[in-house]
């Protein structure tokens, strides 16, 4: 198993008192899993991408990695996980406004020390998958919401992760560019890398092994 998370609880503070937003939540994920997970809106669904992720941090329970029981791990240990193992579409982008595009994209892999060369190469190809390529010199801060989205799922996926956490991934994309997408991510998938994403759009689950429901603080299997 490649991640496991057991009797997970996660509060924030809400005025003067505590409301937790995920209880006693449990989820088992495979190596290569594509998982579809859903919910309304407010229900934690972010939060519990940021808890896979190493983002943040929670009360009780337990996250394994690879068998190994992370849930303790300190800032620095907490910053390697990310590093070797994740990759995340964060539901505002988390872009450089004052960057451009190629800069963008290049980040992780400069992050990771990778030969200039092949930064390069890495970042001209999933330009040029994601159709954005016309875009590689133009501030992030000049682009529309559809070509960000592309942008930071360019982002996510240059590194090519083991893991790869999106949240509402092709929210405001129109269909075509959305279909590309889902393209991109069966690619992803059949090279073994594991993707979890959380969304609102069929066409999304449906293109997922497994589709999970967040709902009542927990999340519950929808289909197979
Ligand atoms: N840092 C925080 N401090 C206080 N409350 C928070 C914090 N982060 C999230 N919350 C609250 O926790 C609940 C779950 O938030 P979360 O962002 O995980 O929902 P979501 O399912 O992703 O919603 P959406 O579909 O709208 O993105 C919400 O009520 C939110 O207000
Ligand atoms: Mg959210």
């Amino acid at each position: 198993m490649l991640l496991e998370l057991s009797g997970i609880k996660k509060s924030f503070k809400n005025g003067s008192r505590y409301e937790s937003i995920l209880e006693n939540l449990d989820f088992k994920v495979f190596k290569g899993d594509s998982i579809a997970i859903k919910g309304k809106s407010g229900c934690g669904k972010s939060t519990l991408l940021n808890i896979l992720g190493g983002l943040i941090f929670f009360e009780e329970g337990e996250m394994l990695f690879n068998g190994t029981n992370i849930s303790k791990l300190t800032s620095n240990e907490w910053a390697e996980y990310r590093k070797k193992n994740i990759s995340f579409v964060t539901q505002n982008f988390n872009l450089l406004d004052d960057r451009n595009v190629f800069d963008n994209i290049a980040l992780p892999l400069q992050y990771i020390r990778m030969p200039k060369k092949e930064i390069k190469s890495r970042v001209e190809k999933v330009l040029h998958d994601l159709e954005i390529q016309h875009a590689m010199k133009r501030n992030i801060s000049t682009l529309s919401g559809g070509e960000r989205q592309r942008v930071a799922i360019a982002r996510a996926i240059v590194k090519e992760p083991s893991i790869l956490l999106a949240d509402e991934p092709t929210g405001s994309l129109d269909e075509e560019t959305e279909k590309s997408i889902l393209r991109i991510f069966d690619e992803l998938h059949h090279k073994g890398m594991t993707l979890i994403i959380v969304t609102h759009d069929d066409s999304v689950s449906s293109h997922c092994q497994h589709i999970y429901e967040l709902y009542h603080k927990k999340l519950n299997y929808v289909n197979s």
